[in-house]
């Protein structure tokens, strides 16, 4: 049974048992069978059990002539390593069709149906997507850039790629881009425009806001109150773009915990065979009060493929 089957099995368990997951699948047949990965190499990606039709020969012919959209006024431009991040396993631009790519479609649907409004769910700032989990190294960074990918690759959406994690900042580098100015400096310095710290990327409907200058008060700044008006401002200021937030881990520190409060929807990470059940129990416990909360199993072909966590609401 693929990963995908798996979630599907478990989201009608989840059903069954009276949990109100956001949608109903048709069937684990109508889940589009993926073409063999270019990624082989790699680890399993993430696993959802959204079905979700091959796009048609139009879309991909309209997303491939896509330009640029205009990412802030003054934003700067930049270039990200994307064969660095395709060897590392990442979803590219025009990449091959791939279980990640698959996978990815599966896990941006619930999310973007919130952002849209097509779900049922009427939630605050819905735009506003954070990346969390309970540990470091459990690929949120992953998950983030590849998010952001899919979603850049659709038509009706631009992204927005925010740095949000500032005690273990990996996202610039990973995508090759050079330290910036960023989210930090804003807390700091609230005259700073956004747009200036914005930066476009040479990925259509890609931006990237950097985590910004290293402040031993990046834990207080992130649960200010400047943080929560300047979310408030990505958020209704770029309504029609999705903000992803590449965050820290949970337990750990308190930084995610504050900015949890202020997203719309969290994607929570949980890597197979390696979190253990009492700890998702001890974050997801952080989370309860929130009212849009996913997990998402990565890593979930390894050796623990059987792994009950499929990709749900709560
Ligand atoms: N599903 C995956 N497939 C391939 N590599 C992965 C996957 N998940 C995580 N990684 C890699 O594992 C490392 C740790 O993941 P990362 O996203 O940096 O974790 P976090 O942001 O939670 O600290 C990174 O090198 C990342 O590229
Ligand atoms: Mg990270």
């Amino acid at each position: 049974m693929s990963t995908i089957e798996q979630a599907v099995k478990r989201l009608e368990e989840l059903r069954t048992a009276g949990v109100d997951v956001l949608w109903k699948p048709e069937s684990a047949a109508e889940v589009a069978p993926a073409a063999p990965s270019p990624f082989a190499t790699a680890p399993a990606g993430a696993v959802s059990a959204q079905p979700q039709a091959a796009p048609t020969q139009s879309t991909e012919t309209a997303k491939r002539t896509a330009k640029p959209q205009d990412m802030g006024t003054r934003s700067k431009q930049v270039e990200i390593d994307l064969n660095k991040l395709a060897a590392l396993g990442y979803i590219v631009p025009h990449a091959t069709r791939s279980l990640l790519v698959d996978e990815f479609r599966v896990v941006k649907r619930p999310l973007l149906a919130n952002v849209t409004g097509a779900a049922s769910a009427k939630i605050d700032r819905p735009n506003l997507i954070m990346v969390t989990s309970s540990l470091p190294g459990e690929g949120k960074t992953f998950v983030a850039a590849n998010l952001a990918m899919s979603i850049a690759a659709e038509l009706n959406h631009t992204v927005l790629l925010v740095d949000a994690d500032p005690s273990r900042s990996s996202l610039l580098e990973r995508l090759g881009i050079a330290p910036a100015q960023g989210l930090i400096d804003k807390l700091l310095n609230p005259e700073l425009d956004l747009s200036d710290l914005i930066l476009a990327t040479n990925v259509p409907k890609l931006a990237v806001l950097p985590v910004g200058t290293p402040n031993a008060q990046a834990t207080e700044l992130f649960a200010s109150a400047t943080m929560d008006l300047l979310l408030e401002e990505m958020a209704h200021r770029y309504r029609d773009r999705v903000i992803i937030l590449d965050a820290p881990p949970l337990l750990p520190s308190a930084e995610a915990r504050a900015l949890s409060l202020h997203a719309g929807q969290i994607l929570f990470v949980v890597q197979a065979g390696r979190t253990h059940q009492g700890t998702v129990q001890q974050s997801l416990g952080m989370l309860q009060d929130h009212p849009m909360v996913f997990t998402l199993l990565n890593q979930s072909r390894g050796p623990k493929a059987g792994s009950p966590y499929g990709y749900y609401a709560y």
